[in-house]
């Protein structure tokens, strides 16, 4: 009788126990963001190494993989688009094999450069995919990407959702910028999408990550300055006024190519995640709990001269200068300062 007891109390304590930790929403989740890989395997006709190092980007892609799995605890890592040169099929496929290395879970978005180009007459263009073709090639074991879609949502871990967009437009050559539109949007039935999952998340944590930013980061981005107007994404101030709604907290973007730091408009935290392909190569590890967000940004292990040629390649490039980035020693210091953006290497922030 006693021994029933004994065993109905630890019964009763051990569902107690699972039924509390069942409710529990998570308490600390560690990931890593990156961005921009834009792989271009050396044997492809053309590939150079200019601000993109577009024969380097295998290398370094390989070498941030090898870094991550080395992190102690990490849950998932974030892949803000971008991921191949031009949506080339074999581009895909050796990304796919690289990121297939990763220990732990990754989620995708897609880039501008991850859907077909529009031929013109003004360039020769490799084969390019369907940008749902190519976001059928990241539906995987760790969920993310659905087949027939572009965009999705996820829960991560207890309580806490990705919402990865889909914030590209078509790649249509724009004869008077002399480049394929690079631009973006949440179009309206990502809108009416993007409503329903906040509605029904609600009183969960929501991470969203897309590639285009919902912010501008340099003034050239308001002015339009080289069509910069097409780094962030045309209807930003709905789509943040969408999240603001629902208590959306925090933003991971990329496209942008330059080093991490974040803004808050709007209530929203909006982080930018530096390029795998670009000076200065770099990737962040985040810590969120349910009321903070905490990060450090680390360097891509690569060898010394491939360091040097980035920070040549990245120095000679007139077009990502900017204006007030003229070609003399002041000016190259406050460009590399703005895309090195060395005061925010490290960070927190409170988001409840
Ligand atoms: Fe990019
Ligand atoms: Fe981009």
């Amino acid at each position: 009788m006693r021994r029933f007891r004994i065993l109905s109390i630890v019964g009763i304590f051990l569902w107690v126990l699972a039924a509390f930790s069942f409710c529990l929403a998570f308490d600390k989740v560690k990931f890593v963001a990156i961005s921009d890989p834009h792989i271009s395997i050396p044997q492809q006709k053309g590939v150079s190494d200019g601000f993109k190092l577009g024969l380097k980007t295998v290398m370094l892609t390989e070498n941030v993989v090898a870094e991550i799995n080395k992190i102690p605890d990490l849950n998932f890592v974030l892949l803000a688009g971008d991921l191949t040169q031009d949506a080339e099929p074999w581009n895909i496929d050796e990304l796919r094999r690289i990121l297939d290395g990763l220990k732990v879970p990754y989620f995708v978005v897609l880039g501008n450069h991850d859907l077909s180009l529009v031929p013109h007459e003004k360039k020769d263009q490799p084969v390019s995919l369907s940008k749902y073709t190519v976001a059928g090639a990241f539906i995987g074991r760790s969920g993310g990407m659905v087949p027939g879609m572009t965009y999705y949502s996820h829960e991560v871990a207890k309580d806490l959702v990705l919402i990865g967009l889909d914030t590209s437009r078509a790649q249509v050559f724009v004869p008077e910028a002399g480049l394929n539109d690079f631009g973006g949007r949440v179009d309206e039935g990502q809108m009416r999408w993007l409503e329903g999952v906040l509605k029904k998340n609600q009183k969960k944590t929501i991470i969203v990550l897309t590639h285009h930013s919902l912010v501008p980061w340099h003034d050239g981005d308001v002015k339009n300055h080289n069509y910069w107007r097409w780094f962030w994404v045309d209807n930003a101030g709905d789509v943040r006024g969408l999240l603001k709604k629902y208590g959306v907290r925090l933003v991971f973007s990329g496209h942008r190519h330059i080093s991490t730091r974040y803004q808050n408009v709007d209530d929203i935290f909006h982080f930018i995640t530096p390029a795998i392909s670009t000076y200065p190569m770099r990737y962040t590890v985040y810590e969120v709990t349910p009321t903070t967000l905490s990060w450090e940004v680390k360097d891509i292990p690569a060898p010394q001269e491939v360091w040097d040629l980035a920070k040549k390649n990245f120095l000679a490039n007139k077009w990502w200068r900017g204006p007030d980035h003229p070609e003399t020693p002041e000016g190259d210091r406050k460009y590399l300062e703005f895309y090195e953006s060395p005061g925010t290497m490290k960070g927190k922030v409170k988001v409840k």
